[in-house]
C-alpha cells in the first residue's frame, strides 16, 4: 500500500539557540533537512514527501530541494501537532492509506529500521513507532528520589512513526480539540484507543536539541550507519 510520508519542519529550535532554526543548520556538508530526507528517499516504499514549514521560513526556498517534484510543500503550525495535522489534511487516505511522520530533526535514522518499521506496521495492519529499550535505571522525583521505575517495560519513543491515514487524522484532531498534550502521534492514537506497536530502533536516531548533538550527528553519518 501506498505510504505518504510527512515531515515537520516548521519549529523554531528555541533550545539550539543559533541564528537560525536547527533545521537549516550545517551538517556534513548539507543542512539537517537535506541530510534527514536523503535517508528517507532511500526508502522506495516512500514517495511523496509533505513538509511542513513555518509560514515566514526563508531557508527552503534557497535548497535545491525545493525545486524537487516529490515535495510538497505547506504551512506548520503552532506546535508540532498542529503542523503534522496540517500535512494529514493535505492527504487523500484513498490514494495514501499509510503515513509515515518523521521529524526533520532526526537525520541519522538508518534507513533499514525505517523499512522495519514499515514491514511489521503493514503485515499486522497496526500502527506503530521506532523506540529502543531504557538503558538507565529510572527514579521518579524531584531533588530527592521518590521510587526507581522498573524500567524493563520503559522506551525511548522516536520518529518515525507510521499509521493508517484515517485513523491517525481523525485521533490528531480529536485529542487536539479536547486539549490532550499530543507530543507524539502514538500519544493521539493511544488516546484514541489504538493498538500501537513498539518497533525496537537503534538509539542513533538522535533529536538534534542542542549544540551538541550536531557534533554527534556527524559522527554517526560519517561513520555511515
Ligand atoms: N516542529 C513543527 N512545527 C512546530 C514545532 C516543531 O513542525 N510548531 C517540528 C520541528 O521543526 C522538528 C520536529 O517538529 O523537526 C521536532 O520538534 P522539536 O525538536 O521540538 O523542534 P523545535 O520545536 O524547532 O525546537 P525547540 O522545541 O527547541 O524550539
Ligand atoms: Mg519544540
Amino acid at each position: 500500500p501506498a505510504i505518504a510520508t510527512v515531515i515537520p519542519a516548521a519549529g523554531v529550535g528555541k533550545r539550539m539557540q543559533a541564528d537560525k532554526p536547527k533545521q537549516y543548520l550545517p551538517l556534513c556538508g548539507l543542512t539537517v533537512l537535506e541530510q534527514t530526507l536523503h535517508r528517507l528517499k532511500q526508502v522506495p516504499a516512500l514517495q511523496q514527501f509533505y513538509l511542513a514549514l513555518s509560514p515566514d521560513d526563508r531557508y527552503f526556498p534557497a535548497l535545491p530541494l525545493a525545486t524537487d517534484p516529490q515535495i510538497q510543500r505547506l504551512d506548520g503550525g503552532a506546535e508540532r501537532a498542529h503542523s503534522v495535522l496540517n500535512a494529514l489534511l493535505q492527504i487523500e487516505a484513498e490514494v495514501f492509506p499509510w503515513v509515515l511522520v518523521h521529524d526533520a530533526a532526526r537525520p541519522v535514522v538508518r534507513v533499514s529500521d525505517i523499512e522495519l518499521l514499515i514491514q511489521r506496521c503493514i503485515a499486522t495492519e497496526q500502527g506503530g513507532i521506532l523506540a529502543t529499550p531504557v538503558r538507565d535505571t529510572m527514579k521518579r522525583g524531584s531533588g530527592i528520589i521518590q521510587e526507581t521505575i522498573d524500567r524493563s517495560h520503559l522506551w525511548h519513543a522516536y520518529t518515525p512513526q507510521l499509521f493508517p491515514t484515517a485513523q491517525l487524522r481523525e485521533a490528531l484532531q480529536q485529542a487536539l480539540a479536547q486539549g490532550v498534550a499530543v507530543t507524539d502521534e502514538a500519544s493521539a492514537m493511544e488516546w484514541a484507543g489504538w493498538p500501537v506497536l513498539l518497533v525496537q530502533g537503534h538509539a542513533d536516531n538522535i533529536k538534534i536539541t542542542q549544540a551538541e548533538d550536531l557534533a554527534l550527528a556527524a559522527f554517526y553519518l560519517e561513520h555511515s550507519v
